[in-house]
Formats: structure tokens, C-alpha cells, sequence
């Protein structure tokens, strides 16, 4: 199933993702959530960094993600924590991963990177 190290092959492709609604992926990371926005796969973890809230069940808001927990909202691109205005937070950071395509158009995820 892995195709090297420090990858993650999804078995999935974004046409089987729900731009409404992330899909959850046990990863050997943790469980991490698909996200389709725009046109675009990004991967985030699945639960809140703040108390473990089922992040993946907040409010969607373009690549912003708001936990229903606590309302703390994340860049699902960079994954700063950021304020209802869209400015950064210090703080805890929403761990990722990096998406890849292979040429089948399956998802292939990255390990995550600190930071
Ligand atoms: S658990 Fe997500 S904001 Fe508190």
C-alpha cells in the first residue's frame, strides 16, 4: 500500500471526494480528513488541535475550516490558526499533509512536516 517512504497511497481519487463534506483516511499520521475545495485536494487532520473536536465536521468556508467545538478556524492551506477575519494566530497549528496525483489521479499523500 505505501509507495515509499513517507508517503500514503489513499486508494482514492478526488473524484470520489464530496466538496460539501471532507472524507476521513486512517493515515499511518493519524486519521486526516480529504478536503475538495475548488477544484483542489487538501488533507488537514481530522481532529482539532485545541480539544480534539471533530474539526471535520466544522463550517466550511473556502479553504477555511471552523471547528463546531470552540469555533477556533484554521487555513486549510496553511494551517494557521486564524481569526474570523482571516488573520493569522500564534499558536497551535493544524497538522497536513502534502497532496499528490499519480498517474492514475490517485491521491497520494505526503508526510506531514512540522510547522
Ligand atoms: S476542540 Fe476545536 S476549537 Fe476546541
Amino acid at each position: 500500500m505505501h509507495a515509499r517512504a513517507g508517503s500514503f497511497r489513499t486508494g482514492l481519487t478526488a473524484r470520489e471526494l464530496d466538496a460539501a463534506r471532507p472524507k476521513l483516511v486512517e493515515t499511518p499520521w493519524g486519521t486526516m480528513a480529504l478536503y475538495l475545495i475548488e477544484g483542489e485536494v487538501l488533507c488537514a487532520a481530522a481532529f482539532c488541535p485545541h480539544l480534539e473536536g471533530p474539526l471535520f465536521e466544522g463550517t466550511l468556508s473556502g479553504a477555511t475550516v471552523t471547528c463546531p467545538w470552540h469555533q477556533w478556524r484554521f487555513d486549510l492551506r496553511s494551517g494557521q490558526r486564524i481569526t474570523l477575519f482571516g488573520l493569522p494566530l500564534g499558536g497551535e497549528r493544524l497538522v497536513r499533509c502534502g497532496v499528490e496525483h499519480d498517474e492514475r489521479g490517485e491521491i497520494v499523500l505526503l508526510a506531514p512536516s512540522a510547522g
